[in-house]
């Protein structure tokens, strides 16, 4: 339990860092109710890293010298393997993450573990922190982006003959290839990716100096611990150092809208594993059964990814809110930051990696979408525009198709079928069937422009998602190299 110890004020049930101001011994349910520990012990890495730099810069401003500095280090080694191991124990007394860290250096290694605050606030702890965490979550993130980019990538190429319906507004509209279909899904990624890539460039300064709101009389190098953390820079305003969660706030917004994209994904395929659809077959391992019906194979997976995209989405809105009536600079609110930004990013991860496994080997019904794709009315647009090309004011070609789809239907006939009878009225040069008009193939070697589904375009689009995750993968490799190295690794760093 904790170590009842002896101040000013006689020997006390619980040592708090604060305790000097207050007369009466911390309230049990204030201790619960305050504590942050259940959130922010995911942090413990981040924040010895902090204390390991901080202490290092305490010792080069002469602030502590070098045997309370080698101690520090120790005791912070010490305590690391701790907390890596299990063996950490926590005290109800701790309060949060920053002070348990504290509280065990001391006892480690006494009055030097007392010396480790100098300069700093728990505010700019916090914050420099969070900084380092979503830093490393942005790596893991874009990286579990990009293994299912990689995924999609390799069955967008296998697939990319693979004729398929294009709908609108769930109504078969024109044909596509099913891997035009999946890129689609690659670029949604990429620009996740990308948003991920420039939350990164956000979180990346250090708020250390900035102390509790208005920085510090003592001489602290603030770009030293900044170069040590592998920050780029050091943030520029105290109160907006110590206030500011924009970083958190795009980093779930990113978490936000990249499961959105999962969750129309997961969609996309629930609609094709139904059995009016039968687009896809999901692989035993990826389904689940009813405990009722002994018939059931059922898309449980996709159907989580889908329900839980809620969770970033609430938790987006939560952070804000929580934001929004904050006067400057530090509020304990800000506290509260952690619980939705770890609930977004451990949904969105989970999600990643299960599409990931599931799409790496989900069966395409090929022929199945194929003679879905090989409905003629697919193929309206394509004879409008042959009217058009033969001179036909659009309009007018419109008009003319769409009234020789209505007659195809009264008279239960396929449109190729009518159009054969009635090329002459339609104002055709020539029966289009003749020259294969009504062939979803050549209707797609026609669409050959940029980011169209001709062969062609399918082919650049595909190198270009190539590139593009080479260098994304490129970019998650440099920055790993800046990440400062695990704490019970670091020694006397
Ligand atoms: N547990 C707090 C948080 O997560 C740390 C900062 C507390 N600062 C304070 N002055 N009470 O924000």
């Amino acid at each position: 339990m904790a170590t009842a110890t002896e101040d000013a004020g006689g020997p006390r049930r619980s040592a708090k860092a604060w305790s000097g101001r207050l007369a009466a011994d911390t309230n049990p349910t204030l201790e619960r109710y305050t504590s942050s520990l259940e959130w922010d012990r995911q942090l413990a890495a981040q924040d010895i890293q902090g204390s390991l730099a901080h202490s290092v810069a305490l010792h080069r401003s002469g602030l502590i010298d070098a045997a309370t500095k080698e101690s520090i280090l120790s005791g912070l080694t010490q305590v690391a393997v701790e907390l890596r191991d299990d063996s950490f124990e926590f005290l109800p007394s701790d309060e949060d993450i920053h002070m348990a860290v504290e509280r065990r250096l001391t006892e480690l290694a006494g009055e030097p573990g007392a010396r480790l605050h100098t300069g700093r606030s728990r505010n700019d702890q916090v914050a420099v922190d969070l900084r380092l965490w979503a830093r490393s979550e942005c790596l893991r993130l874009a990286g579990a982006a990009i293994d299912l980019q990689e995924v999609l990538l390799r069955r967008a190429r296998e697939e990319r003959r693979t004729l398929l319906p294009g709908y609108t507004h769930m109504q078969r509209a024109q044909p596509v290839t099913l891997g035009h279909h999946l890129l689609a899904y690659v670029e949604m990624l990429n620009r996740d990716v990308d948003r991920i890539k420039d939350c990164h460039r956000r979180a990346d300064s250090s708020p250390l100096g900035a102390g509790a709101l208005a920085g510090t009389t003592l001489p602290i190098d603030r770009r030293a611990t900044a170069a040590a953390l592998g920050f780029s820079a050091v943030t520029s305003n105290s109160l907006d150092a110590v206030s500011d969660r924009d970083f958190v706030a795009e980093l779930t917004f990113c978490c936000a809208l990249l499961a959105v994209h999962l969750s129309r994904l997961a969609e996309d395929l629930i609609i094709w594993n139904t059995r009016e659809f039968s687009f896809v077959t999901l692989p035993d391992s990826w389904a689940t059964g009813s405990s009722l019906m002994p018939q059931k194979k059922n898309p449980d997976v996709l159907e989580l990814v889908r329900g839980r995209s809620s969770v970033p989405l609430a938790s987006l809105v939560g952070l804000l809110a929580m934001l929004k009536g904050l006067p400057l600079s530090y509020n304990r609110d800000l506290q509260e930051d952690k619980r939705h930004l770890f609930a977004a990013t451990e949904v969105t991860e989970t999600s990643l990696s299960a599409l990931s496994g599931l799409l790496n080997e989900i069966r395409f019904a090929r022929r199945r979408m194929a003679s879905a794709a090989a409905d003629p009315e697919l193929l309206a647009t394509d004879l409008a525009e042959q009217l058009v090309a033969a001179g036909m004011p659009f309009r007018t070609a419109h008009e003319r198709v769409g009234a020789a789809v209505r007659s195809a239907g009264e008279l239960n006939l396929r449109l190729d079928r009518l159009v054969a009878q009635r090329w002459r009225e339609i104002g055709l040069p020539a029966d289009p069937g003749q020259c294969g008009l009504f062939d979803p193939r050549r209707s797609l070697a026609r669409r050959e422009q940029p980011g169209a589904p001709g062969p062609r375009a399918v082919a650049a689009a595909i190198r270009r998602a190539a590139t593009l995750i080479r260098r994304s993968r490129g970019w998650i490799a440099a920055e790993s190299q800046r990440q400062p190295p695990p704490p019970a690794s670091s020694g006397s760093a």
